[in-house]
C-alpha cells in the first residue's frame, strides 16, 4: 500500500542514487509542491541542495518572511533569497493589459533565476514540483486554460538551462503531496495553502500595479483569509482571495464623503481548478469580511462578492 512514509523512504533512496555527489538547484515558491520537493531533497542530499527564492514583490502579506523562516531557519536548507521587488515593479510600470503582465513577469522570473543560478557555481540537476495532473496534461490547469491565459509556474524553467530534471512528485496527486508534506514536518500553513498564481498579486490588482495598490490589496487579502480561517472554511474552499478593482465609488464615513477603491472578494469550490463554483459563504462571514476590510484598510470603502462560476468566468480575474 501507498503510505507517505514509504514514499519518502523510496524517493530518498532514488534521489541519492541519481544525484551521487552532484549538486541540485531548486526554485522555491513557497507553495506546497515546491516546498515538499525542497524538504524531500534536503532529507536525501542535505547541503548538495540549493534553493532559490525570488521575492517578486507580488506575494501576500508576510509570505517572503515566512518562506525564509521555514526553510532557512527551521529546516536549515541552503536558501538564496533574492529581493527582486524593485525590478518587477519597474518592469510592470504602466502595464494594465493582463496578458502583458503575465508575460513580463514570466520572462523576468526566468532572467533573474538564470542570473542568480549562474552566480552559484555548477549544478547538474534541477528539482521541480511537477505533479501527476501536470504530466497528463488533459486534467492540468495548463490544458484548455493555457490558451486563455498564459500560465506562469515558478517550477517551469527554461529548457535552455542545461539540467537534468528531478521530479519526485510526478506520480502524485495534490492530496498525496499534502500527506507527504505533513509527514516531512512542513507546517500546516504551507501544506494546506490555497493555490496561488505565478504572477501573484499583479493579476489581482486590476489596472496599474503600484506598490501602494499592492499594499492595499495585501491588507485586505490578509483580513479576508483570516476570517475564512476563523470560520473554519479554509480547507473546504479551493481558493479565497480579494481583487482590487480599478474603480472608485462614493461612500460616507462619519459625516464625510469618501471616494475610494472597490474591492472584490472571491471564494470558489473546485476539484482541480478546471471548473469552479462560487462558494456559498454564510452571510455573517461575508459581513465580517466586508466590515473589517472597510474599517481597517485605508483606501477601500466598498466590498463586493463575486458570484460567477467557471466557466464562463475564470477563477482569477486576469
Ligand atoms: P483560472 O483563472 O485560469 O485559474 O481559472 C485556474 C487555476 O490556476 C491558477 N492560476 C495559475 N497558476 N500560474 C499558476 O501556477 C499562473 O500563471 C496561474 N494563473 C492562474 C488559479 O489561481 C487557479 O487556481
Amino acid at each position: 500500500v501507498w503510505t507517505p512514509g514509504n514514499f519518502i523512504l523510496n524517493e530518498i533512496e532514488k534521489i541519492r542514487e541519481m544525484v551521487g555527489d552532484k549538486r541540485v538547484l531548486c526554485a522555491l515558491s513557497g507553495g506546497v509542491d515546491s516546498s515538499v520537493v525542497a524538504v524531500l531533497l534536503h532529507e536525501a542530499i542535505g547541503d548538495q541542495l540549493t534553493c532559490v527564492f525570488v521575492n517578486n514583490g507580488l506575494l501576500r502579506k508576510n509570505e517572503p518572511e515566512q518562506v525564509v523562516k521555514t526553510f532557512k531557519e527551521n529546516f536549515k536548507i541552503n536558501l538564496v533569497y533574492v529581493d527582486a521587488e524593485e525590478e518587477f515593479l519597474k518592469s510592470l510600470r504602466g502595464v494594465t493589459e493582463p496578458e502583458r503582465k503575465r508575460k513580463i513577469i514570466g520572462n523576468l522570473f526566468i532572467k533573474i533565476f538564470e542570473r542568480e543560478a549562474s552566480k552559484l557555481g555548477e549544478f547538474h540537476f534541477l528539482a521541480q514540483g511537477t505533479l501527476y495532473p501536470d504530466v497528463i496534461e488533459s486534467v492540468s490547469f495548463k490544458g484548455p486554460s493555457a490558451t486563455i491565459k498564459t500560465h506562469h509556474n515558478v517550477g517551469g524553467l527554461p529548457e535552455k538551462m542545461n539540467f537534468k530534471l528531478i521530479e519526485p512528485l510526478r506520480e502524485l496527486f495534490k492530496d498525496e503531496v499534502r500527506q507527504v508534506g505533513l509527514e516531512l514536518g512542513l507546517p500546516e500553513d504551507i501544506v494546506y495553502r490555497h493555490p496561488f498564481p505565478g504572477p501573484g498579486l499583479a493579476i489581482r490588482v486590476l489596472g496599474d500595479v503600484t506598490k501602494e495598490r499592492l499594499n492595499i490589496l495585501r491588507e485586505a487579502d490578509f483580513i479576508a483569509i483570516e476570517e475564512i480561517k476563523k470560520a473554519g472554511l479554509y480547507r473546504e474552499i479551493w481558493q479565497a482571495f480579494t481583487v482590487l478593482l480599478p474603480v472608485k465609488s462614493v461612500g460616507v464615513m462619519g459625516d464625510e464623503r469618501t471616494y475610494e477603491h472597490v474591492l472584490a472578494f472571491r471564494a470558489v469550490t473546485s476539484l482541480d481548478g478546471m471548473t469552479a463554483d462560487w462558494g456559498r459563504i454564510p452571510y455573517d462571514v461575508l459581513a465580517r469580511i466586508s466590515n473589517r476590510i472597510i474599517n481597517e484598510v485605508k483606501g477601500i470603502n466598498r466590498v463586493v462578492y463575486d458570484i460567477s462560476s467557471k466557466p464562463p468566468a475564470t477563477i482569477e480575474w486576469e
